[in-house]
């Protein structure tokens, strides 16, 4: 059986046990992006031409993680509650969908040219100064666009035009007479979708935080308008309990209600779910009460009545909508800078990645003490049996201890561990990556048992 370790912990959020003791620690950004890059989470897109500004590439670990951040939104938003439907939607769609919405005339961020050295700056992000040369010799801030614009069909004329949709949430309700037609569903109901959308941002940064294309993971909730401050507060709290269950830690997450200056062209009410980022609060997702707003702007538009007609009461109504709507690119990256820990285990520095279990990019790892064939066919047997139910990693590869090291760094919640002794006893080691507490287990019941420990969180 392998040797158990030792444990001394050092968390980074403790300035006691050696870290910086912030919530707001830049050296914990730099060594995500740099674990991102160096086991294949995140490629800069299009790496060996250069690159192109801003634009990620999840690899293999990236791409799990990445499903599995959306598997758990839709899990607790879709699969656990009977009062929410699915949809997934076009990208491209009938352009009056977004004259309809204001994105054709709001959606637009303030820009602003430097005359010297020609940069193009964001006006709410430079004041008066070039933050690229400093010259003060600024063009008066006009209003840009953000969405992509394309051709649909051969002909590159005006009547071709069309956008790559700038959010997900167009697509609930140009769908919802469909959806209510299709599902006899009565408000309160949603509506929940995840998909790509792409914004043409003029200052992209910060890794995967603000990118040009990037998921979404939303849903829109259809309620009686006077019900609609109730749905708000519930959704609220609700979206703010979902980080918490996958393991973010209460301190670094926050709610946070717009000021009336600040609420979108539809909003009668904005709550931000705020993450503690490197450098400062950033939001995660934002919770809006978007009254009738787009039902009425569609119904307007494209003269279809978007009105529900209650049978019972014979009354006929829009309803409004509280829309949860999150990112799932920036929500993973959140949770890798939660997940982020260093301590020692038997006298050797390692670091560790304490995912929730359900989110990590594998949920356990097979690992035969040495490669000898004999072992590695009992292993094989075991990864087969296991992978049949969780995403499992196979090792073989350098001493065990190194083999721990490697899948702590990538978050991996059990590493399973065929020895000798499990030629004649068919049993294996299960160790826990935070505690490396390890148990002994016959090997017919490693699948079940690792089961529930996997177990996803309650709502
Ligand atoms: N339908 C409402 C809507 O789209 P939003 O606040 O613009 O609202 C929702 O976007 C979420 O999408 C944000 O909270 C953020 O997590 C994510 N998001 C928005 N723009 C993004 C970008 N450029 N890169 C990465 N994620 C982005």
């Amino acid at each position: 059986m392998a040797e158990p370790e030792r444990l001394e912990h050092v968390d980074p959020r403790d300035s006691e046990s050696g870290g910086s003791g912030t919530i707001f620690d830049p050296a914990r950004f730099d060594a995500i992006v740099n674990l991102c890059k160096r086991r294949g989470f995140v490629f800069p897109s299009s790496e060996i031409y250069g690159g192109i500004r801003s634009t990620y590439d999840y690899g293999p670990l990236g791409a799990l993680m990445l499903r599995n951040v959306k598997d758990a939104w839709w899990r607790s938003m879709v699969q656990e509650r009977d009062d929410v439907v699915p949809i997934d939607a076009a990208i491209i769609t009938n352009p009056r969908v977004w004259e309809a919405s204001g994105h054709l005339a709001t959606f637009t961020d303030p820009l602003v040219d430097c005359r010297s050295c020609h940069a193009r700056l964001r006006a709410d992000h430079v004041g008066d100064t070039c933050t690229s040369c400093g010259s003060h010799d600024l063009t008066e801030a006009r209003p840009f666009n953000l969405m992509f614009k394309t051709f649909v069909g051969p002909v590159e004329d005006d009547s071709a035009v069309a956008y790559l949709r700038p959010e997900t949430a167009q697509g609930m309700f140009v769908n919802f007479a469909n959806v209510v037609t299709t599902t006899r569903r009565k408000p309160p109901f949603g509506i929940a979708q995840i998909g790509r959308s792409f914004r043409n941002e003029i200052t992209p940064g910060n890794f995967v935080f603000r990118t040009r294309e990037f998921d979404q993971m939303e849903m829109e909730f259809f309620v009686p308008p006077p019900d609609a401050p109730r749905w708000f507060e519930y959704w609220c709290g609700e979206r703010l309990g979902w980080y918490e269950r996958y393991g973010m830690p209460a301190q670094m997450l926050r709610l946070r209600h717009h000021d009336k200056e600040e609420l979108s062209h539809y909003s009668a009410g904005t709550a931000d779910v705020e993450f503690a980022f490197p450098w400062g609060w950033g939001e995660l997702e934002g919770i809006a009460n978007r009254t009738d707003y787009d039902l009425k702007a569609h119904s307007e538009h494209s003269g279809v009545s978007l009105a529900y007609f209650d049978q019972a009461s014979g009354e006929r109504y829009l309803p409004y909508v509280i829309e949860p709507a999150a990112g799932a690119t920036r929500t993973m990256m959140a949770f890798l800078l939660a997940a982020y820990d260093e301590d020692v285990v038997a006298g050797e520095s390692r670091t560790v990645l304490r995912l929730h279990p359900r989110l990590a990019p594998y949920q356990a790892a097979v690992l035969p003490l040495s490669k000898k064939e004999e072992l590695s066919t009992l292993a094989r047997e075991v990864h087969a049996a296991l992978r049949r139910r969780f995403v499992c990693d196979y090792d073989e590869t350098q001493a065990i201890g190194r083999r721990y090291r490697r899948q702590d760094e990538i978050g991996t919640p059990y590493c399973v561990t065929v020895d000798f002794d499990s030629l004649e006893d068919r049993a294996a080691t299960v160790r826990e990556r935070d505690s490396t507490e390890q148990v002994r287990l016959p090997i017919d019941q490693l699948a079940g048992h690792l089961g529930e420990l996997l177990e996803p969180p309650a709502r």
